[in-house]
């Protein structure tokens, strides 16, 4: 979809000038949604800040105040554990017409409300740097007074993969377990299947192409049939009393899935007391 010129008009500014804004700014900014001209960003290093305005030629602010009051939005992409620091100093210099997009894992909304009373229109948005290739899950949630932006906004984290609104709270937690950490999960199983391979006389270099090839495979035929529920696919790949359907029951007779639903619990509960220690 073509953006608007109300969109690629909008200044932008981003807070953190690290590895998730740059994924952020690639997507925004090669899908031709944004201009470079009107990004700017910030940042507590100076050298990483110019490097990263070169890199990107976009422009660098010299405070974040500065960014503040040149930007129509604003994400604040800071480590949690740098969040409160970062932003106490500087919380009136947001004013109504503001968009306030918090990044960071672990600070509700409410919390990000509370700190930046001035500004009403605040959204929390959990993307990952699979943005960088258009390829993240963008997990959102949003005050009352951002309903009227929110077909564009949409629009814009659309840039970065499938944009989900959800609410704030347990369900923000599971998109981000299983969409963020989940990535992490992932390449947890894909050594598994590298080293299998490996084990069995297969150069590291060709396991790892084909441990990428099959998980590929996996999604791609998946996309591909949407309409085809997940059992519905593997049941199509495993002949009865077969070579698949003899290691699936193995799966199953492990309890692989209850291995893999405590370790999903025990990430959120280390979200929630993350959430917890950051006040
Ligand atoms: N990376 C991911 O996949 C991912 C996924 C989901 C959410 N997030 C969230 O995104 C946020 C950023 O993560 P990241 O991975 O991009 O971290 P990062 O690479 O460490 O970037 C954070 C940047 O913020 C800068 N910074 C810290 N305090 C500042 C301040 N007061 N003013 C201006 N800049 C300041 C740091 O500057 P220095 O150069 O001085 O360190 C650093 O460059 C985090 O809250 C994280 O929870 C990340």
């Amino acid at each position: 979809m073509k953006p608007s010129e109300h969109v690629q008009n909008l200044k932008i500014g981003f807070i953190g000038a690290g590895n998730l804004t740059q994924a952020v700014m690639r997507a925004f900014i090669d899908s031709g949604y944004v201009r470079r001209e009107n990004v700017l960003i910030s940042n507590r290093n100076e050298k990483k800040l110019e490097r990263v305005s070169q890199d990107f030629q976009v422009r660098a602010a010299k405070t974040n105040e500065q960014l503040i009051e040149n930007s129509d939005i604003v994400f604040i992409a800071v480590k949690p554990q740098d969040f409160y620091q970062c932003i106490e100093p500087i919380a009136q210099a947001f004013n109504e017409d503001h968009i306030v997009i918090s990044l960071a894992a672990g600070i509700s909304l409410q919390s990000v409300q509370k700190l930046i009373p001035s500004s009403p229109k605040i959204l929390r948005v959990m993307p990952t740097t699979a943005a960088k290739i258009k390829k993240s899950v963008i997990a959102f949630a949003f005050s009352p007074a951002v309903r009227p932006n929110l077909p564009w906004l949409t629009e814009l984290f659309s840039t970065m993969g499938l944009a989900v609104p959800v609410e704030d709270g347990e369900t923000m937690r599971a998109m981000l377990v299983a969409a963020s950490s989940g990535i992490g999960f992932v390449y947890e199983l894909m050594m598994y299947w590298s080293e299998w391979l490996e084990e069995h006389d297969v150069d590291p270099q060709t396991a790892r192409k084909i441990t990428v090839q099959t998980f590929a495979a996996a999604a791609a035929m998946a996309e591909h049939d949407r309409d085809t529920s997940i059992d519905e696919l593997q049941r199509k790949v495993a002949s009865q009393k077969g070579v698949t359907a003899s290691g699936l029951e193995s799966m199953r007779e492990l309890e692989i899935e209850r291995a893999l639903r405590i370790s999903f619990e025990k990430a959120a509960m280390r979200d929630q007391e993350l959430g917890k220690l950051l006040g």
